[in-house]
C-alpha cells in the first residue's frame, strides 16, 4: 500500500513539517532569562504531520493507485487538507515580514576551486523576532549574516530587508543601510570597539555618521548602556572592562541607530558559559524592549532556550527548526513552553530528513511515502518486513 505523496504546495512562507511530538516542556516563568533548560530527549518518529504544507492529492488519484485518503477514518479528508491548502495561500502581510531570503546561493571563487557556501537558501524572519542560527561549521552561516549585513551579495536568489532589495541597491543607498537598518555584533570583542575611545564614545561613533548632533548622541549613549547593564561603566575603555562587558558594549553600538535588525555572529564564542548565558539575555532585553530584530549565530545549542525560534543550516540551506512556544497545561492550566522540532520543506516540495532519523533507519536512496489522512508515512525503501496499510512504521 506504499505510494508516492501527490504534489507539496506551500504559501510563501517558510514551510516546515514537523518531526514528532514536542521534545521539550519546560516550565514557564514569564521572563526570558529564566528559562530552564531542556530535559527529555527526541523520540524517533518517522511520521510526518503536514502542520504547513497544504497536502494536495486527488482523491481520484490516490484511489487508483490504491490508497485509502482517511486510512483511519479519524483524519481529515482530502478535500478538507485542500480547503486548508487554499486557505494559506493567503500572502502574509509583507509588513510582519522583516528578512525574506529567497533560494540564496552564494558561490565563492578562489583561483580553480569553487565553494557553494548557499545553496538555495530559504529563510523569514518576521519584525520583532529573535531567532538563533546554528549549524556546523562551514555550513555557510557567517556568508548568510554577510549578505544580510550587506558587507556581501549573493551569486543568485533574492534578499530583502526591511523592504529593501539588497542585490538592486546603489553603492549610496547600500551605505544607508549599512549605517541604519542594520547593526553588527562580531564574535572577537575587539573587533566590535575602537580601543582608545570610551564605552559612550564607543557608541557615538555610528551616531555620528548619521549626522546625529551631539546632545542628541551623547544621550542615545548613556541610554544604550543603561539597557546593557553598562551604565557605570560608560567612561571606561575597552581595556578596562571584561569580555562580557565589551561585548555589551558592542551591543549597545550595534543599536545606536535605531536599526530594525541585529546580526551576531558568534556573539559569545570567546565567552565562558555563565557570561554567555547573560549575553544572550541582554539581546532579550533588547528584543523585548526595543522591538529590535534579532538574528543570533552561534554553536551553543544553549541558545534554543533563549529564543522562540532555532534555523539549522546545513550545506548551505536552512534544513530544521525548533519552535518554542507557550501552551497551558491539560491539568493545573499553568503556563509551559513548548518546544518543537520541524524540518524545513523547500519551495520544491524537498524536505532535508534529519541525520539521526536517517541513521536510525538506515534510509538509502529512495524512501517509500504513504499519505494516512493528516499526515505522511515514510519506510526505508527495503524494509525487513512489509508494513500494514496502517502503517507500523519502520
Ligand atoms: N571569502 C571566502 N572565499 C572562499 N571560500 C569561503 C569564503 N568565505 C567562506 N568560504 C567557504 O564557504 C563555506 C561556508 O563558510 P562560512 O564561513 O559561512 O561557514 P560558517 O557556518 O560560518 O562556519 P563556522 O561555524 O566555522 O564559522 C566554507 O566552506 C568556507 O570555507
Ligand atoms: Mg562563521
Amino acid at each position: 500500500m506504499s505510494q508516492s505523496v501527490g504534489s507539496v504546495e506551500k504559501d510563501h512562507s517558510a514551510s516546515v513539517i514537523s518531526l514528532g511530538p514536542p521534545i521539550v516542556v519546560v516550565p514557564q516563568t514569564g521572563d526570558r532569562s529564566q528559562r530552564g533548560r531542556s530535559s527529555a530527549t527526541t523520540p524517533i518518529d518517522t511520521t510526518l504531520l503536514p502542520s504547513a504544507t497544504g497536502l494536495s492529492s486527488s482523491t481520484s488519484e490516490l484511489s487508483s493507485r490504491g490508497v485509502d485518503p482517511s486510512p483511519t477514518g479519524a483524519g481529515p479528508s482530502l478535500a478538507d487538507l485542500q480547503a486548508r491548502a487554499r486557505a494559506r495561500h493567503v500572502p502574509a502581510p509583507d509588513a510582519d515580514v522583516l528578512v525574506v531570503c529567497d533560494g540564496l546561493v552564494r558561490i565563492f571563487q578562489s583561483d580553480a576551486v569553487e565553494v557553494v557556501a548557499l545553496q538555495g537558501l530559504d529563510l523569514q524572519v518576521r519584525r520583532g523576532e529573535m531567532i538563533a542560527i546554528v549549524g556546523a561549521s562551514g555550513s555557510g552561516k557567517s556568508t548568510l549574516l554577510g549578505i544580510l549585513s550587506g558587507l556581501d551579495t549573493p551569486t543568485a536568489g533574492s534578499v530583502t530587508v526591511d523592504g529593501q532589495n539588497l542585490l538592486t541597491m546603489t553603492a549610496a543607498q547600500r551605505l544607508a543601510y549599512r549605517r541604519s537598518t542594520v547593526g553588527f555584533v562580531f564574535q572577537q570583542t575587539g573587533a566590535n570597539l575602537l580601543g582608545y575611545l570610551t564605552a559612550a564614545e564607543n557608541v557615538e561613533v555610528p551616531l555620528r555618521a548619521t549626522g546625529t548632533p551631539s546632545k542628541a548622541r551623547r544621550e542615545r549613549a548613556r541610554y544604550l548602556l543603561d539597557i546593557v547593564g553598562l551604565a557605570d561603566q560608560a567612561d571606561r575603555r575597552p581595556g578596562e572592562l571584561s569580555g562580557g562587558q565589551q561585548q555589551r558594549v558592542a551591543i549597545a553600538v550595534a543599536l545606536a541607530n535605531d536599526p530594525a535588525l541585529v546580526l551576531a555572529d558568534e556573539p559569545t564564542g570567546e565567552l565562558d558559559f555563565a557570561t554567555a548565558q547573560e549575553i544572550y539575555d541582554v539581546f532579550a532585553e533588547v528584543n523585548a524592549r526595543l522591538g529590535v530584530t534579532v538574528v543570533i549565530v552561534t554553536h551553543d545549542i544553549a541558545v534554543a532556550e533563549k529564543v522562540d525560534r532555532t534555523v539549522a543550516i546545513r550545506d548551505g540551506r536552512t534544513a530544521s527548526e525548533v519552535l518554542r512556544t507557550s501552551q497551558e497545561t491539560a491539568d493545573t492550566g499553568e503556563s509551559a513552553r513548548v518546544t518543537q522540532e520541524y524540518a524545513v520543506l523547500d519551495r520544491n516540495g524537498r524536505l532535508q530528513l534529519p541525520s539521526e532519523l536517517v541513521e536510525a533507519l538506515g534510509l538509502r536512496h529512495r524512501v517509500r511515502l504513504e499519505l494516512a489522512g493528516d499526515h505522511i508515512r515514510i519506510w526505508p525503501a527495503e524494509p525487513t518486513g512489509t508494513p500494514d496499510a496502517k502503517g507500523a512504521g519502520a
